[in-house]
């Protein structure tokens, strides 16, 4: 079964978000990206540090991503940051933002000498204990990239020891509405596969909103041993144990109809046993999962409320409103009326009174309150 990744956002991959997560998808989600975070204001022992590093809920599966543009403070950074436990440290080499670039961050590390790079990997590389992984997040390069380049790219990522690469396929100027290249991004796991094989693991991102999508994604970039989901795990925190309920009983499904198959018996009658056996591996997956497990319902203030205690928790209380309300801004799509909702949320003056916006919206719409998962 691929694995399921929760993409790096800034304000939004924190501890409280991945809380929420765990809670509505117990054991789904196989790696948390962190929000970014800044070497150089790590290093310097920033007021805020202590509050990106936190690891919870599930410290075993969390993937620290830093970013800086210089080579010697994330080598510093990765050092200290790996010393909490984790999967690994992964470098951002896809953020687009102008600020980021401006500081030979982000992109600008697949843009620039070659060479820097190289050195920047290979610091990082060293400062970080061999059974830690060292991953990068890349997009696939200037609006005039070349499919060469970035394969060489990738060649020179592998010979400095990084054994995971995510792929958001698209260039360093498209916005989210234009579609992904998909077809480069499997001819670069078409060039991994056959020249590193399972040393280094390819993992595709971009536009994956439900299991539908994600077979699209799955058909287009077969290669693709992993899935990672922003926005829409944000707007569905529910979304990864949905998803891993649907692969599961696709690759129950899938194998019984393989091993039919094999032995040439898959005529009707076998694809329904096997079918049958698809959904009894459902209902395991479904029983195995706590609270998120078998459910179809959410209550919509359970989550609110809980996110907001999240918060209260895990971030210092001048982060507070603007995490709520980057938070709110995805998890309102989910209603009819998400912009009259988001902006009575946004309005508000504290915790409390987003939810109480919340509380007034339900009373005239109670029908929305309760959220369906797709089971
Ligand atoms: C609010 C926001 C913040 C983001 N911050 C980061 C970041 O810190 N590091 C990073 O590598 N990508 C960042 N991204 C990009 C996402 O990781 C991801 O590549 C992008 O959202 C596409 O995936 P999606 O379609 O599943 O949302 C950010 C995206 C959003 C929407």
């Amino acid at each position: 079964m691929p694995k399921l990744l929760f993409a790096p956002m800034a304000t939004l991959s924190h501890e409280a978000m991945r809380r929420i997560i765990e809670h509505y998808s117990p054991c789904a989600c196989d790696e948390y990206y962190t929000e970014m975070i800044q070497a150089t204001t790590f290093i310097g022992g920033g007021k805020f540090e202590q509050f990106y590093v936190r690891p919870g809920p599930c410290p075993e599966r969390v993937v620290w991503q830093l970013t800086c543009g210089k080579a010697e403070p994330m080598a510093q950074a990765a050092k200290i940051i790996a010393g909490l436990g984790g999967i690994g440290i992964d470098i951002n080499m896809g953020c687009c933002a102008p600020e980021i670039v401006r500081q030979g961050a982000g992109i600008a590390w697949m843009l620039k000498d070659r060479a820097e790079t190289e050195e920047l990997l290979r610091l990082v590389r060293k400062a970080v204990p061999e059974n830690m992984r060292l991953s990068v997040k890349m997009r696939l390069g200037d609006e005039d990239y070349k499919l060469d380049e970035l394969l060489s790219f990738a060649d020179m990522l592998a010979a400095q020891g990084v054994s995971q690469i995510v792929l958001h396929p698209r260039t360093r100027k498209a916005k989210f509405k234009r579609p992904p290249h998909w077809n480069d991004a499997q001819k670069l796991f078409e060039h991994l596969e056959k020249h590193y094989g399972s040393s280094i693991c390819r993992c595709i991102n971009g536009n994956i909103v439900d299991f539908q999508s994600l077979c699209s994604v799955q058909k287009l970039v077969p290669l693709a041993e992993g899935f990672m989901i922003g926005r829409a795990a944000v707007q569905k925190p529910w979304l990864f144990g949905d998803l891993a309920r649907q692969l599961a009983q696709d690759s129950v499904g899938q194998s019984a109809v393989e091993q039919l198959e094999a032995a040439g018996l898959a005529g009707s009658a076998c694809l329904a046993a096997a079918q049958d056996g698809a959904n009894a591996g459902a209902e395991e997956c479904a029983d195995g999962g706590a609270s998120g497990g078998a459910q179809s319902k959410i209550d919509s203030l359970e989550i609110v409320s809980m996110f907001i205690d999240n918060l209260v928790e895990c971030q210092p209380e001048e982060f507070w409103l603007s995490r709520a309300q980057r938070f709110f801004s995805y998890f309102c799509k989910n209603y009819s009326f998400a912009n009259y909702l988001f902006t009575q949320v946004n309005n508000a003056k504290n915790l409390p009174g987003m939810k109480q916006a919340f509380e007034a919206y339900f009373e005239k719409m109670p029908n929305e309150r309760f959220l369906s998962r797709s089971l």
